[in-house]
C-alpha cells in the first residue's frame, strides 16, 4: 500500500517539509490540497496531513479537506503536522486545534516542524503584521526541524 503526503501552505515552507519528509520515505505521492484534485484515498493505507499556521488557525484548505474527509481519514496510518512560527506550549495548541479531535488522537505522529519565512515573497499585509509581531530585522523562521522531520518520518516508515 502507498503513502500519500497532502499539505497546505502560503508561501512554500509547508511544501518544502512535504518534500523532504518525502525524501525520508521513500515511495510517497505529494499533493498540494489547494491547486490538484484529492486523490482517491483508498489508495493509500498511509496519509500524512500538513500545514501552515496564520493568526493562530491551519489553512483553510485543510479545515475543509478534514472536515469532508474524516471518516475515510480515521482508517489510515495517518501522520499529522504543522509548520508554525510558535514554539512550545502555544504551537502545541495550534497543533491540536489544527486537526479534528478524533483524527489527533488516533494520528500515529504529530509534529510542530518549525518555519520558514520568505520575506520577498509576502504579501504587503502579511509583511506588516508580521513587522508588527516579531520587530523589523526580525522576520525570519527559526528554520525547519530536521531532527523533527528525521524522528516524525520514522515513526510513519515502521510497519
Ligand atoms: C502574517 C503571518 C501570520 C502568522 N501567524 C502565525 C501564528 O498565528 N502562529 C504561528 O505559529 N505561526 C504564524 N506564522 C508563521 C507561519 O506559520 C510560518 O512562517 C510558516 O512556516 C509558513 O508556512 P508556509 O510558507 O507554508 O505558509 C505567521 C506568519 C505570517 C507571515
Amino acid at each position: 500500500m502507498k503513502t500519500l503526503i497532502l499539505y497546505a501552505g502560503k508561501y512554500g515552507c509547508t511544501e518544502k517539509a512535504a518534500f523532504l519528509l518525502k525524501s525520508r520515505l521513500g515511495e510517497a505521492d505529494v499533493v498540494n490540497l489547494k491547486y490538484a484534485k484529492v486523490p482517491v484515498l483508498s489508495a493509500y493505507d498511509t496519509v500524512i496531513l500538513g500545514g501552515s499556521i496564520y493568526y493562530g488557525k491551519i489553512r483553510k484548505e485543510m479545515v475543509m479537506f478534514t472536515s469532508k474527509f474524516e471518516r475515510e481519514l480515521s482508517e489510515k496510518r495517518l501522520g499529522l503536522f504543522i509548520c508554525a512560527g510558535m514554539a512550545g506550549e502555544k504551537a502545541e495548541q495550534e497543533l491540536h486545534q489544527a486537526y479534528p479531535e478524533g483524527l489527533y488522537k488516533r494520528a500515529l505522529a504529530k509534529e510542530i516542524l518549525g518555519d520558514e519565512v520568505y520575506p520577498d515573497k509576502l504579501s504587503t499585509m502579511d509583511k506588516w503584521i508580521l513587522r508588527m509581531v516579531k520587530g523589523k530585522g526580525n522576520e525570519a523562521g527559526a528554520g525547519l526541524s530536521m531532527d523533527k522531520m528525521d524522528s516524525f518520518a520514522r515513526v510513519m516508515a515502521e510497519r
